[in-house]
């Protein structure tokens, strides 16, 4: 897919990110920026200690940049008040965390339908009962874990927690899904499949992927890669992978 025409739907400028260590303040992102465009994978890499992790904190409204600019749905995200920044994550961005982060105590079921509850508290899309839970139940099925549906976090395994992780990330169906290492933690076999899901979904939703992995027949898949060395997008890292 060529994607420099296409509309940028999450962008970063100028990003600076510090912290505070002891008496130290140790910068890690040194004017980073990077362009999201509709229906892109792009891939992000770099060694580890770059700051890929912490960028995408910041590109996923999660940790507040130094410095920098967020753009999002039109707005300067990190200039809004806490409750609208968390509101438009909410709703625009679904995010996969290397190490899953689901909640202990609620099934996989539950789990799923967090985001959509958590968006009714925000007043952005009602939380409908019905809708959203046929909706987890669609994509356990999909990603073959029908008869997951009440386990919780702990009677699952790695691969079937990170696709439990990925419908959560999807349940309120972001243009903008941000994957950090999705399949670190898992063998090949299970990290294809969970990629395998990721991609479909992707696809079928017409959304944009930003994908940080360090498996470069994983960045292959992908529609451009950006390399980030030492806090910064390096200058012509950009790489178009011809499909
Ligand atoms: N909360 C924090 N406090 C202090 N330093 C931090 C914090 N988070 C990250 N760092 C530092 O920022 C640097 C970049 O970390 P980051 O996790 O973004 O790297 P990364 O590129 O994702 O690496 P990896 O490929 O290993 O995941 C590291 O040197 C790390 O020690
Ligand atoms: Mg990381």
């Amino acid at each position: 897919m060529t994607t420099s025409n296409l509309e940028t739907v999450l962008s970063a400028e100028d990003v600076r990110k510090s912290f505070r260590v002891g008496e130290r303040e140790i910068e890690v992102l040194h004017g980073a920026h990077l362009e999201l465009r509709a229906r892109e994978r792009l891939c992000l890499m770099g060694a580890s200690g770059a700051g890929k992790s912490t960028f995408l904190h910041v590109l996923g409204l999660l940790e507040q940049p130094t410095e920098g600019r967020v753009q999002l749905q039109g707005k300067s995200a990190w200039e809004l008040a806490m409750s609208e920044r968390a509101a438009l994550r909410n709703r625009h961005i679904g995010f996969v965390f290397q190490a899953y982060h689901l909640l202990p105590d609620l099934s996989a079921l539950e789990n799923i339908t967090l985001p959509a509850r958590i968006a009714h508290s925000y007043g952005t899309v009602p939380f409908d009962k019905k809708l959203h839970t046929s909706e987890a139940r669609d994509m356990l099925e999909r990603f073959g874990l029908k008869d997951r549906i009440n386990h919780r976090p702990n009677q699952l395994s790695g691969g079937e927690r990170q696709r439990v992780a990925i419908a959560r990330a999807l349940i309120l169906k972001p243009e903008i899904v941000i994957a950090d290492e999705p399949t670190g933690n898992l063998d090949t076999a299970t990290g294809d499949k969970v990629l395998e899901i990721l991609f479909n979904e992707q696809s079928r939703r017409n959304a944009s992927l930003l994908l940080v992995t360090h498996d470069e027949r994983l960045a292959k898949s992908c529609d451009r890669v950006l390399v980030m060395v030492d806090g910064q997008i390096e200058a012509d890292s950009e790489v178009m992978i011809p499909q």
